[in-house]
């Protein structure tokens, strides 16, 4: 793994969306993977004012978002297709119809989740994921004990995962309880991933994944059999960790 370290959540956004643009010109049909959360959100404003200012274009890329809450529609202000299109999709020059995102609202979610693996597999695979990481280890929705063999299922969200969501809702009781996630083998058959720790919050998680064992018990230690991970990570995440980094951001 490859660990970037910078200042703070502004320039672990600013490269991370460097890191990403340079591989979108590089190959303008790049299959991107994304997520949701709160620690994106920062890449992806940095993308979206490169795209107003330099132009780089969205239209033959597609994307496969990682999870969806189950029950939440698009139009749910809530739903991660909502975050999708108002955090990014909206200002960019993005086809939505190249846009992927397992449906919260689908009559049998167990054929869902077999139609979004397959999707995926028919476009040849993500070339690039981004993920965030959970405090609990999780990557997507996929919670401490998911089977590293999993493909894309149904998950029951952990109590600290619910509890951790809550803040972008009105009342932790509207926190949907499942989700539909791709699983851990899904995400390991990208080609390369791209990971975001940014704050005090993930220290632990952070420690825990250069340090621990590879385990099901904590998710993103399989990261470590990904023969193509970076690691983009701010100093109050990577606080005191002793890592041999490869790249140190100017600060
Ligand atoms: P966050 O969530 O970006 O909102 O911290 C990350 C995650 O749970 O994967």
């Amino acid at each position: 793994m490859r660990i970037i370290e910078v200042k703070d959540y502004q320039q672990m956004s600013n490269r991370a969306a460097e890191f990403i643009i340079e591989k979108v010109v590089q190959n303008p049909s790049i299959k991107l993977g994304l997520a949701t959360g709160g620690t994106p959100i920062g890449t992806y404003k940095s993308l979206i004012e490169d795209h107003k200012m330099n132009g780089t274009s969205y239209q033959k890329v597609t994307t496969f978002n990682l999870d969806e809450y189950m029950g939440l529609s698009g139009d749910n202000k809530n739903s991660y297709r909502y975050f999708m299109n108002n955090q990014l999709f909206n200002y960019i020059d993005m086809n939505k119809a190249k846009s992927n995102i397992p449906s919260g609202i689908a009559a049998d979610f167990q054929e869902e989740c077999d139609r979004y693996e397959d999707l995926i597999a028919k476009h040849g695979g993500v070339d690039l994921q981004i993920l965030g990481i959970g405090s609990n280890g999780h990557i997507g929705f996929n919670e401490p004990g998911t089977s590293f063999d999993s493909k894309t299922h149904i998950v029951k969200l952990a109590p600290s995962t619910i509890q951790a969501n809550a803040r972008f809702f009105n009342r932790i009781e509207e926190v949907p309880t499942k989700a539909i996630t791709m699983g851990i083998a899904t995400i390991m058959k990208s080609k390369e991933i791209l990971l975001l720790v940014s704050g005090e919050k993930k220290k632990e998680a952070l420690f825990r994944l250069l340090n621990g064992e590879i385990n099901e018990s904590f998710p993103a230690s399989v990261l470590k059999n990904h023969p193509c991970v970076t690691i983009i990570a701010d100093k109050a995440a990577i606080a005191d960790i002793k890592v041999h980094y490869s790249e140190k951001v100017p600060m």
